[in-house]
This record gives structure tokens, sequence and C-alpha cells, in this order.
């Protein structure tokens, strides 16, 4: 891990998510999401970055594995569940889900398992990430990263195959300004995305945002179909 990659990881937690909550950014429409997801036994988040514990405020979950290809976020996730400290940004979020801050610890305690594995490529590929087992899958920032609508497609279906029948998907994806060389978002690619993934979307939304680097972001929940 270089001090470069260290740096990066530290930054973009920093910008996003730690010094302050950025109202207007869709985080919290994220947030009122994931909170009307029934409880689950096992969560799975890809493409977690350092993150998972800013979402896990609205998730109700007993487990959760959070998955990414970048070994310096898995780490600083892994440091912060640790040492169970509060960033001032999750106490705007504990309190925008309703819950006391001083349950952060026990959200820590969730975090049961870190993996690297590639979710873009498919299938993915981890002892830890069996198909069908997980009553919750989420992906924030991870699609949105995919090269066209056919890698989008791919890879939408082989995150949510994780799912368990009846299991839950959620998951937001970022517009860039620049988004050149990324697959353009719109409601017909996810509507096709999740026809060919068995997931039925019980919510689309395109959501306008104050980031002008990110002027816009795209967030769906649905369930895997029990019987494709
Ligand atoms: C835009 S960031 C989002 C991080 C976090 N989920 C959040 O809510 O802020 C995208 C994340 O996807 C990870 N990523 C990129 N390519 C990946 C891949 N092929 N498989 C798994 N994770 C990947 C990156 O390392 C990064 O942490």
């Amino acid at each position: 891990m270089t001090a470069a990659r260290a740096g990066a990881a530290e930054a973009y937690a920093a910008r996003h998510y730690r010094d302050r909550f950025r109202y207007g950014e869709g985080t919290e429409q994220i947030l009122a999401m994931l909170g009307s997801v029934p409880p689950v036994d096992r969560w799975a988040d890809l493409g977690s970055g350092a993150q998972t514990l800013l979402w896990a405020w609205a998730v109700n979950a007993r487990t959760v594995i959070a998955v990414d290809t970048d070994p310096q976020q898995l780490h600083l996730l892994h440091q912060r569940a640790s040492a169970a400290s509060l960033d001032p940004v999750h106490d705007t979020v504990a309190h925008l889900c309703g819950r006391d801050p001083a349950e952060f610890a026990d959200l820590c305690a969730t975090l049961t398992a870190t993996a690297w594995a590639d979710c873009l490529t498919t299938p993915i590929e981890h002892p830890g990430l069996p198909a069908a087992s997980f009553g919750l899958v989420t992906q924030f920032g991870l699609l949105g990263l995919t090269r066209d609508a056919a890698h989008f497609t791919t890879a939408f279906t082989a995150v949510h195959r994780l799912a368990a029948p009846s299991g839950w998907v959620a998951g937001a994806n970022w517009t860039a300004r620049n988004s050149a060389g990324r697959v353009r978002l719109s409601a017909e690619l996810y509507r096709a995305a999740a026809r060919a993934a068995d997931v039925e979307l019980t919510l689309l939304e395109r959501i306008d945002s104050a980031d002008p680097d990110f002027p816009s972001l795209w967030i769906y929940l649905g369930n895997r179909r029990s019987t494709p």
C-alpha cells in the first residue's frame, strides 16, 4: 500500500463523509431508502470503500461483510470498526436515522468480515460470497464505474446474484460531471439490468445533487425474485 493510496482513501472519506454531513447530495434519500428495508440476517456491501459503517446506521442487519478491491479502503474500514470512534458525520447520520450515537460500537460489531473481491468481473469469486445467501446486497458507487450498458448489466446481475430469493437489493450510482469512459445511467438501463438479474425494482429515482462534480445520482431498491 503506497502512502499516495492511503492519502487518497482518507481524502475521499474526508470529502464525502467525515468532516461534516453534506446535505443535498442524495445521502439523506439513500439513508431513508435503506431504512425502509426490514431487518436482515446477512448483508453484503460491495465496492464498500470505507463507508459501510455510515450506511449501517440505516440498515438493520445482524452481520455485514464489506467487499472491495482497494486494500487501503478495507484497512481503513477495519481500523474504524476496531476503534469504534465516531466521526462528526456519524452524529448527524445517527440522528437522521433516529438512532442514538452511543449505538456505534454495536454497529461496528456487525462488521464481521472484509473481503478483497473483484465485483465488476463475473462471476464474483470469493468463498465468503456464495450466491443467493444474503438478505441484503448493496452497492454504492460501484456499478457506475462500469464501461458501458453491457458491462453494467452483467455486473448488476453478478452483484445481485448474491441476494437470496426474495432478498433485498439496494444501491446508488452517481453521474460524474466528467463521465468519459463510463456507462451512461438511465431508468431504461436500470430496468433492463433488473430484468436480466431477476430483480423486481420497487424504487428507482434520479436525484439532483448539489455536488458540482457529481450533479446527479440514481438510487434503487428491490427484491430478487423468488422464482426466476
Ligand atoms: C465511488 S467509491 C464508493 C465507496 C463507498 N461504497 C461509498 O459509499 O462511498 C467506489 C468503490 O468501489 C471500489 N471498486 C472499484 N472497482 C471495484 C471492483 N472491480 N470490485 C470491487 N470494488 C471495486 C473502489 O475501490 C471504491 O472503494
